[in-house]
């Protein structure tokens, strides 16, 4: 079986789950070749498949770090320089991530996501309403990902049609750089901290019951953040919670349309069976791809000596269809129950924005689902060219209106 889980063309028809299989069976823990690595220390990186080694890894911080960073390509000298000493949350260990966490953690509760949940529901009627007429729709950018566009703008305090363009530079900074015109990726960052550094200036002079109003106020060590810090934790939030929750509603459609059994069960009691239904679709789809861990020192898993300094990768779709943890995982089984997925990672780092994914999945199933029937493509999806968040980019629908 050739292995290659770096090519974006691996995930260009969703995520490559031969190769998984292939993994999870003979090697559960592999060596990955990286052709373009870093000069020093070893070019490649451990692959993690099983559903078990996945879980311990990204649970046990002592030994593997999240810093440098979660992506598999280390940053660019110059581009490491250029942030000195700053670092996201997402590339904090503890007891630093820790302290960092807790700025925002209340924000993030479920009572707190459930005091938004009105509001995200009048956000879904007003989604569907703008497109219910047209009968035809591409549902990415339509549908899927006005959701998390405007609850990022709205969590932050700014305009919904600001959430829309910052939502469209997280889609180019999770691009492949090979899929983009040089520099792109680059640029995009840079104009998203140009808008952060707009919203610093707007919420000092005039601060609001908001979460970037709240961020400039707290304190961490006696201190207040500083631009940078407060621009890294915006780029975080608005990134993290973007093309993940409308991958997962794009590519959770799609499982619906190609298991019209399961869609007919799914819709013979929506209300009661949508909590296990959308767990089964974050199962399905697992948006994010991987994590990247390196190992603090040397380690062994499951039977593989891991290197200081190596780099282990941990592969939450793969761990997601891994035998050993789900009854026949190739199936899609809306009713799954108990169903221990990892689409949102788990340990210090488990998602923060879970509980406001869930209720904006939900939100939108019920809308979509009620309102627009008979779905049928009008292209094929294109998907994202991506290792490392996996989803269509865009997906031609026509529907009639219920
Ligand atoms: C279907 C939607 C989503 C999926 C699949 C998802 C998945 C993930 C995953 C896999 C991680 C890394 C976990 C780990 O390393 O163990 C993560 C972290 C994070 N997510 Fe989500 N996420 C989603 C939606 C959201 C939303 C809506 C928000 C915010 C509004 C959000 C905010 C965050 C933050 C802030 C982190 C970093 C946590 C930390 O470093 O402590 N996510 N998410």
């Amino acid at each position: 079986m050739k292995i290659d889980l770096l090519s974006p063309s691996s995930f260009a028809a969703g995520q490559p789950h031969e190769q998984y299989r292939w993994l999870r069976e003979h090697a559960p823990v592999r060596w990955h070749d990286e052709p373009n690595g870093p000069d020093s220390g070893r070019r490649g990186f451990w692959a993690v498949t099983r559903h078990a080694d996945v879980w311990a890894v990204d649970r046990d911080f002592q030994a593997y770090s999240s810093e440098p960073t979660i992506m598999i390509q280390d940053p660019a000298a110059e581009q490491a320089a250029g942030f000195g000493p700053y670092k996201m949350m997402l590339m904090m260990d503890p007891p630093e991530h820790t302290a960092f966490r807790k700025l925002i953690r209340s924000e993030f509760t479920l009572p707190a996501a459930r005091l938004r949940e009105d509001r995200i529901k009048a956000l879904a009627r007003q989604i569907v309403d703008a497109v219910i007429e047209k009968g035809e729709c591409d549902f990415v950018s339509e549908v899927a990902g006005e959701m998390p566009s405007f609850v990022i703008a709205e969590l932050m305090g700014l305009p919904l049609e600001d959430g829309r363009e910052l939502y469209k530079l997280t889609e180019t900074i999770h691009t492949a750089p090979e899929a983009l015109p040089p520099g792109a990726g680059g640029a995009a960052v840079m104009k998203m901290f140009e808008y952060g550094s707009g919203v610093i200036a707007e919420k000092r002079a005039r601060p609001g019951d908001d979460l970037a109003s709240k961020l400039l106020a707290c304190e961490v060590d006696g201190r207040k953040l500083d631009d940078m810090e407060f621009l890294l934790f915006f780029l975080l939030l608005v990134d993290a919670g973007g093309d993940t929750t409308r991958n997962l509603l794009s590519g959770g459609l799609l499982a619906l349309m190609e298991h019209p059994e399961q869609y007919a069960w799914l819709m013979a009691d929506l209300p009661g069976r949508l909590p296990t239904a959308r767990e089964e679709l974050l199962r399905w789809t697992s948006p994010v791809i991987y994590m990247r861990r390196t190992a603090k020192h040397d380690v062994e898993l499951a039977g593989q000596q891991i290197r200081e300094g190596d780099k282990v990768v941990m592969y939450f779709g793969a761990a997601n269809r891994d035998p050993a943890a789900f009854d026949r995982p190739e199936l899609l089984d809306l009713a799954r129950d108990p169903n221990p997925h990892i689409a949102f990672g788990t340990g210090p780092h488990g998602c923060l924005g879970q509980h406001i994914a869930r209720i904006e999945i939900d939100a939108m199933l019920v809308e979509v689902l009620t309102r627009m029937g008979d779905f049928a493509p009008a292209a094929p999806p294109e998907w994202l060219a991506s290792n490392f968040i996996s989803g269509p980019k865009a997906m031609p629908l026509r529907f009639r209106a219920l």
